[in-house]
């Protein structure tokens, strides 16, 4: 379940291009937010029509062509988890959440299932004929890039990218997009969601961050010179975390306004609440400490507000003021969501339009070394001082300084060697430290917090 386990490095090459391609401002602006590829018009051509050996089924990399061409043999080798998300439905955790929900239907015939584990948009807009498109293909090409009905031949024939989004690829160069992309499976959307009912029957809970969940799936794009030249934007992992974060928050506070998904009976929908606000032990009796961004007391679930404090932290380097914005939201919010004090559909509303002006602000984000270290600086200080002592916050703090670390690599910061003891080390010890939300002590995790920030000291 936890993705660090896996090496987060990903090709030198393409991690120093990103940095150079972010220098070069590129980008294709956008009028409304793009339909996801699951709900567009256009039909879905299926991944056979993608992996021929001249079009991206290539063996190795082609360094000669302006993409790599092996993006099929990155996917079906690398990318085991989309690959394979069809097949997890197989399996009997998968019958047993089925059947423990009641469904009828058996998970990899249950839209609830496959909206997320596979391409699924409806059967009027697969290519049947030849059997080229197949749901059991899992999370595949076009459940990323959007139906290729339109795009299919010009693309292989030179279009420009601007004309293809124009015929309905998906702009998965644009953070923002990119985010609400892999949130609507990693979170969920108006149409398909997993709420505390499907955690109840056994499904994982979910955890994401774009930066370092993009490193992981791994890259099968070089975001190089030529990248930028076609205008295509390509984000600092740095932009990348901060985008994820706001659009994170965007996207709970919408299933907080959306009434077919902020409910459980009578209670509102745990799953946007802090899993250990209810399910820890009982003779934990003195586990309850006060925390200043919340204002509440004890005995109260509390939001899962990890996503704000992470924001919170990039916000304090684009816009001060902003940050304290943020921070007396997140305050009103939570005494109305867990105390009944103020009205948290209002608050929720406010909140959606600021992030609106903040996500220009921070696609605007120039991202150098000394941002690096003030950003690495504030999030080790603040872990280090106890500020995300609940494990959803640790989590994220954890995935957010991981994603750090690795660029002090990428920024030249760190050498090779430097960078490999701290992932043997102090990263190691981090991440074991969150590793599990059943044996996670808050007081290990801020040790090694503290670990970390002792060694990147004067770096
Ligand atoms: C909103 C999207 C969404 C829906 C709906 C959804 N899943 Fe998932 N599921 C995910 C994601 C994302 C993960 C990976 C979680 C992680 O590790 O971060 C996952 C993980 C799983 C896993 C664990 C896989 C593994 O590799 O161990 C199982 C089993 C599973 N889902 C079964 C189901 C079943 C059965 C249903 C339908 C009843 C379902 N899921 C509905 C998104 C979804
Ligand atoms: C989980 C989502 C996802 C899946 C699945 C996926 N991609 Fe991608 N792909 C991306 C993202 C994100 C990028 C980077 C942004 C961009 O270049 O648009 C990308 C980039 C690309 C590029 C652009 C390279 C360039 O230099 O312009 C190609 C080509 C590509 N993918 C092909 C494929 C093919 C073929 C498959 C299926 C075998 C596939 N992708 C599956 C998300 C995905
Ligand atoms: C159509 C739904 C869907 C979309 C879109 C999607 N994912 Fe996933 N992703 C899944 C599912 C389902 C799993 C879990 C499958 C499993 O474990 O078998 C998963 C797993 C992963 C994992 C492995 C996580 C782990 O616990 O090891 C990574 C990394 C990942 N996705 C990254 C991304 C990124 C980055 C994007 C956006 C570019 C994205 N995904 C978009 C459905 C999706
Ligand atoms: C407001 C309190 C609350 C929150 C927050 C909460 N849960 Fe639960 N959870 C419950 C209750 C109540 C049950 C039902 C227990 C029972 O059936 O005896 C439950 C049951 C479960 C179960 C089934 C195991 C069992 O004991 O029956 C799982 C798994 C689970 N929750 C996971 C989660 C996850 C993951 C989160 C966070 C995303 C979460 N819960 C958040 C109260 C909560």
């Amino acid at each position: 379940m936890v993705p660090w386990r896996k090496n987060p490095r990903r090709a030198r090459t393409a991690g120093m291009f990103v940095v150079l391609a972010a220098i070069a401002t590129g980008g294709s602006a956008q009028a409304g937010p793009p339909v996801l590829p699951q709900y567009a018009n256009d039909k879905h051509e299926g991944v056979s029509s993608c992996d021929g050996s001249t079009c991206h089924g290539s063996a190795g990399p082609r360094n000669d062509r302006s993409v790599l061409q092996n993006e099929f043999t990155t996917w079906i080798n690398d990318d085991r988890h989309h690959t394979r998300a069809y097949k997890v439905l197989l399996n009997p955790e998968s019958i047993a959440i089925s059947r423990n929900l009641g469904r009828k239907a058996k998970p990899h015939q249950d839209d609830l299932c496959l909206d997320c584990h596979s391409d699924n948009p409806p059967a009027a807009k697969r290519r049947t004929e030849n059997g080229a498109f197949r749901v059991d293909d899992g999370v595949g090409c076009e459940a990323c890039h959007g139906g290729a009905e339109r795009w299919l031949r010009p693309h292989d024939s030179g279009s420009t990218h601007a004309k293809n989004i124009e015929l309905g690829l998906y702009p998965t160069d644009d953070p923002i997009a990119r985010a609400r992309l892999c949130l609507s499976c990693h979170f969920g959307d108006r149409k398909k969601f997993v709420n505390h009912r499907l955690m109840g029957a056994g499904h994982p809970r979910q955890s994401f961050e774009l930066a370092l969940f993009s490193i992981l799936q791994p890259y099968h794009w070089e975001p190089d010179d030529d990248y930028s030249k076609r205008g295509k934007q390509a984000p600092s992992d740095i932009k990348l975390w901060a985008i994820g974060q706001a659009v994170a928050i965007d996207e709970v506070l919408d299933a907080m306004l959306d009434p077919n998904r902020n409910r459980l009976g009578l209670f509102p929908e745990f799953v946007l609440y802090d899993c250990h606000a209810c399910h820890h032990n009982m003779d934990e009796q003195r586990r309850w400490k006060p925390r200043q961004s919340t204002g509440l007391g004890p005995g109260v679930a509390r939001l899962n507000d990890a996503s704000f404090l992470m924001l919170m932290q990039a916000l304090e380097l684009v816009a001060t003021g902003e940050a304290a914005q943020l921070r007396t939201d997140l305050r009103a919010l939570h005494q109305a969501a867990s105390d009944g004090k103020g009205d948290a559909a209002a608050i929720a509303k406010g909140l959606r339009g600021r992030i609106a002006a903040w996500l220009p602000k921070l696609s605007a984000w120039k991202v150098d070394a000394n941002v690096l270290r003030k950003l690495s600086a504030r999030l080790l200080a603040q872990a280090e001082a106890g500020e995300f002592a609940d494990y959803a916050a640790s989590e994220q703090a954890a995935m957010a300084i991981q994603t750090v670390v690795y660029n002090y690599l990428v920024f030249g910061l760190i050498d090779d060697p430097t960078y490999d003891a701290l992932e043997r080390g102090e990263l190691a010890r981090m991440l074991a430290a969150v590793e599990n939300p059943d044996t996670y002590v808050p007081a290990r995790a801020q040790q090694s917090f503290k670990q970390l920030k002792a060694k990147l000291a004067g770096r």
